[in-house]
């Protein structure tokens, strides 16, 4: 076991789960008469209101709606669940990873998230369900709602441990990507240097930077094929099943960086992981313009890539069936070129042999990366 999920096991045993059940003396609550189980409650909220007035502490104020939500119960595993990939120790500002630090920003953090714009994700809702999409639920929201209008209270459960420590990865190929020199600006190439020495299939891959910098995407490829995009906060990559991209002996792989134009800091270096595995159908990108391009081909779409000509243009990809159906694979309203995302779908979507994607945006100029596959012989026909 390594060092961090036996720290997070240790902190997360409450005494209450170590303790055998005969010890506890008090019975049940349904057991009791109701006078007892009254006289409990009203004790229970006097005692909550003598420690209200006891510790008033800076945050108690008269606007404080006190909810029991707690930073170390339920905010900081949410923020290592949800925010901390990208505002985690030493990544994108601002840090959100001690109690004095998130508490400092809780009214931000509320109206960002209430707004949608934390985390970032340009696609909009209600098409085809997204790997990975990482949106809050509406619990995760209300709870960050309830902490921030309870006066942000500490809670005693011990923290978890935060932060994402570079862990290495059992059957990997790993390279070290080095880092690019600070303050540098639109795009940097770097090859990495130790080949694949057998010809090797693998079904996913990871990027984990040392720090998020300024880099907002690194597009990796292999003997000049396109493997993926990675953006801050992007975790692992799997393909899935069946699907597995075969990585040749002695072939190249290149990483290409793209950098915010402002920032000094240094952009990340970091580990590629190439995960391996079984052999399998292999993705293939196809780079579709504005308009409509007719499959000539069964295919299965994995994910896809939209690229508006600017800022605040929508995009769409929208699939025409040989059937007549119309199905909107992804929807942006407001493109954002520095969240160039890879849209993984969270499941394949079976393309018959006729049909016509269509990439269409508010302005012209438009593009779409699409990953494809061969349509695998026992896929189910299309979901109706
Ligand atoms: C994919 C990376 C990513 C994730 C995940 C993410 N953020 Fe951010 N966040 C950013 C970036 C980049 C910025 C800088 C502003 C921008 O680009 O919009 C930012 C800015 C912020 C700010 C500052 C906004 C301001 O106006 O000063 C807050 C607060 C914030 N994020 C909170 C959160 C919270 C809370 C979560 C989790 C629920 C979260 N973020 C998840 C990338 C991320």
């Amino acid at each position: 076991m390594d060092t961090r999920s036996a720290r997070m096991n240790t902190s997360y045993k409450r005494p209450a789960e170590t303790r055998p059940a005969q010890t506890n003396v008090f019975p049940r609550a349904d057991t009791l008469p109701v006078g007892v189980v009254l006289m409990r409650a009203l004790l229970a909220i006097a005692v909550a209101a003598l420690a209200a007035i006891a510790i008033p502490g800076p945050f108690v104020s008269a606007h404080v709606r006190p909810s029991g939500v707690t930073y170390t119960r339920e905010i900081a595993p949410l923020l290592e669940r949800r925010c901390n990939a990208c505002h985690g120790t030493g990544a994108i500002e601002p840090a959100l990873d001690t109690y004095d630090r998130t508490r400092a920003l809780a009214k931000v953090i509320r109206d960002q998230v209430l707004e949608g714009h934390m985390p970032p994700w340009p696609a909009a809702a209600g098409f085809a369900p997204l790997r990975d999409d990482p949106r809050l639920t509406p619990p995760e929201i209300d709870a960050l709602v309830a902490w921030t209008d309870g006066g942000t209270p500490r809670g005693d459960v011990p923290a978890p441990a935060v932060g994402t420590a570079p862990t290495s990865t059992p059957h990997a190929l790993e390279w070290s990507v080095p880092a690019g020199r600070p303050g540098s600006v639109g795009s940097e190439r770097v090859s990495l240097d130790r080949p694949v020495e057998h010809n090797t299939w693998i079904n996913g891959w990871a990027y984990r930077p040392s720090a998020a910098g300024n880099v907002y995407e690194a597009i990796f490829s292999v003997d000049g094929r396109r493997l993926g995009t990675w953006v801050p906060g992007q975790r692992e990559v799997l393909f899935p099943a069946g699907v597995a991209q075969l990585i040749r002996a002695g072939a190249s792989i290149v990483v290409e960086r793209r950098f915010q134009k402002s920032g000094g800091r240094e952009s990340p270096g970091g580990t590629l992981s190439l995960l391996m595995g079984a052999p399998g159908r292999q993705p293939e990108h196809r780079e579709l313009q504005c308009g409509n391009t007719t499959l000539d081909r069964d295919a299965e779409a994995l994910a896809v890539q939209p690229r508006a000509a600017s800022a605040g243009d929508s995009i769409e990809v929208i699939a025409h069936f040989p059937d007549g159906a119309i199905e909107p694979l992804l929807a942006i309203a407001r493109y954002q070129p520095t969240r160039p995302i890879d849209y993984r779908f969270a499941a394949s979507m079976p393309l018959p042999r006729r049909t016509t994607l269509e990439v269409r945006s508010s302005s012209a100029g438009c593009a779409a990366d699409v990953t494809l596959t061969a349509r695998s012989k026992d896929a189910p026909g299309r979901q109706r």
